[in-house]
């Protein structure tokens, strides 16, 4: 993989954007890495690269100079690490669309967190009263 080919590919966060973010954020957990633009919170296939990426950098970081050399050593050629990642989704038998890259669509709006939704049966709409409400005070 090159430093401009997608790392996390549910994200789409680079190599060398995870790389400078250990870089410049000094990470010691992979967990940290999901602070670098949700890396590793999708599918979930990037994060054992992740992690030995962490690894290996956190031993001998690479420079600027290096890091094409230095990713082209440590991980797969892009179109093999992208068939893992369709063969793994595959495997999941219930894996949210989410997981293919979150967008605007798939989160859930503010609204449903605070009032529930009707999915849940939950809503404000749906006919319920609070105890409040039906006692009459
Ligand atoms: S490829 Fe990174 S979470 Fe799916």
């Amino acid at each position: 993989m090159q430093a401009d080919d997608e790392l996390c590919l549910c994200f789409h966060i680079s190599c060398r954007k995870v790389l400078n973010y250990i870089r410049i954020h000094r990470v010691k957990l992979p967990s940290q890495l999901a602070e670098c633009g949700g890396a590793g919170t999708g599918c979930g296939w990037c994060r054992k690269q992740m992690q030995r990426l962490l690894s290996e950098c956190q031993e001998s970081p690479p420079s600027a100079l290096e890091i094409e050399g230095w990713l082209e050593a440590r991980t797969p050629q892009k179109h093999k690490y992208s068939e893992g990642r369709a063969k793994y989704r595959a495997s999941l038998p219930n894996l949210p669309d989410s997981a293919a890259g979150a967008t605007s669509v798939d989160l859930p709006v503010e609204s449903d967190l605070l009032h529930g939704s009707e999915a849940d049966g939950t809503s404000e709409t749906d006919g319920a009263s609070t105890p409040d409400e039906s006692s009459g005070v």
